[in-house]
């Protein structure tokens, strides 16, 4: 974990998507200083992200919220041993306002650089040390990613891409997508995740029934498109709905989607005998997700981690974090480093419908 006898001080950034943050995180993970500016503002008349609007917010807030991380951790370029950034996947002209930055650090201060893959970084957060009682996993862990953009599971055996394996996704939309399409169809506001996480718990959520998607199939894939067509006909059909109604259809849906992601984490971990299961993405951030997984770690016997709230929506510490564990195995990228919009890990999961081997 050290080189020459101290751990390694990493300048992470991220710009994947709609919060341009910068982090600066030892290869112990403590965090010296962690920076999100969020666009959440900006995008919320449209009701999702804009890639456009996104970038050029990216561009204006990028170098200043990195000057702030640094003024944060009271260092300065000459006290980092290198520069992390995400260069896949997201959207790319996002990225690529990070990635040129990145660049523009590393070629002037003379660091090396670390492409660091966002996937990677929601996978590797709790490693993250925001307080003492955090309580990173052993390897290997069995890890459930579900944010705006990506739903997953994941057997983790090490930190580096190749010692990651995708063991089922989504075949259509996200976890988070999905709670992000309900409040729209509520009239509640963007995100709708923290939305639907507060008005469910005034609500009852036995009082609307809903099918819980892929619950009864064998093997690790999600489907939450038609989950999102179940709410979007009790909308249809009851329109105008009340406080109560919203409240219990809010209740339902994150019951019922809950408990298909914490079933499925708990499955792949007994299937795999692995002991370690993480919650990783922002809809980590989910009260009853984490709910539902502290009373299922217990009861079948399993070792949970669970982030900081801070690190399970996007942050440039857990990019930092990664970016020193692919430092310290000895793994770098040149100036010519690229963003893409792809991850590296392999899909065992296409997307769209349709019968799987
Ligand atoms: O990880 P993240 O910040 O960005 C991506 O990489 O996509 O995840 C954002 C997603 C959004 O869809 C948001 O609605 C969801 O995480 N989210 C939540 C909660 N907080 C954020 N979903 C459910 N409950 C929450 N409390
Ligand atoms: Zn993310």
């Amino acid at each position: 974990m050290h080189v020459n006898g101290r751990p390694v001080t990493i300048l992470g950034l991220e710009s994947s998507c709609d919060e341009t943050a910068a982090a600066i995180v030892s290869s112990d993970g403590q965090v010296a200083a962690d920076v999100v500016h969020s666009q959440v503002e900006i995008h919320a008349p449209y009701g999702g992200v804009v890639p456009e609007i996104a970038s050029r917010d990216h561009l204006r807030a990028m170098g200043p919220v990195v000057r702030e991380a640094l003024a944060r951790a009271n260092l300065s370029l000459r006290d980092v041993d290198a520069v992390a950034v995400t260069h896949r996947p997201g959207l790319i002209g996002a990225l690529l306002v990070g990635v040129q930055l990145a660049k523009g650090i590393a070629w002037a201060s003379h660091k090396p650089i670390v492409g660091v893959d966002h996937l990677i970084g929601h996978l590797l957060s709790p490693f993250v040390r925001r307080s003492a009682d955090d309580r990173p996993p052993l390897f290997p862990y069995i890890a459930l990613l579900a944010s705006g953009g990506h739903t997953a599971i994941y057997r983790v055996d090490g930190p580096l891409a190749k010692d990651i394996r995708e063991l089922g996704a989504t075949r259509d939309d996200a976890a988070g997508e999905c709670f992000d399409k309900v409040a729209k169809l509520l009239g509640l506001g963007y995100p709708g995740g923290p939305e639907i996480d507060r008005l469910a718990k005034q609500g009852d959520p036995t009082r609307v029934s809903l099918v819980r998607p892929m619950a009864h199939r064998k093997g690790f894939e999600f489907s939450f498109s038609g989950l999102k067509t179940q709410i979007a006909e009790i909308v249809a059909r009851e329109r105008p709905m009340s406080e109560e109604g919203i409240a219990n259809l809010c209740a339902s849906f994150q019951a019922t989607a809950t408990h298909v992601l914490v079933d499925k984490l708990v499955a792949a971990a007994r299937v795999e005998g692995v002991r370690h299961i993480v919650i990783t993405g922002g809809v980590a951030a989910n009260r009853e997700l984490r709910a539902r997984a502290t009373a299922a770690a217990s009861a079948f016997g399993l070792e949970l981690s669970v982030p900081a709230f801070a690190s399970c929506t996007d942050n440039a510490a857990m990019i930092a974090y990664a970016g020193a564990q692919r430092f310290l195995a000895g793994e770098q990228d040149s100036l010519d480093l690229a963003a893409t919009s792809v991850s590296a890990l392999p899909r065992r999961t296409s997307r769209g419908p349709g019968p799987r081997p």
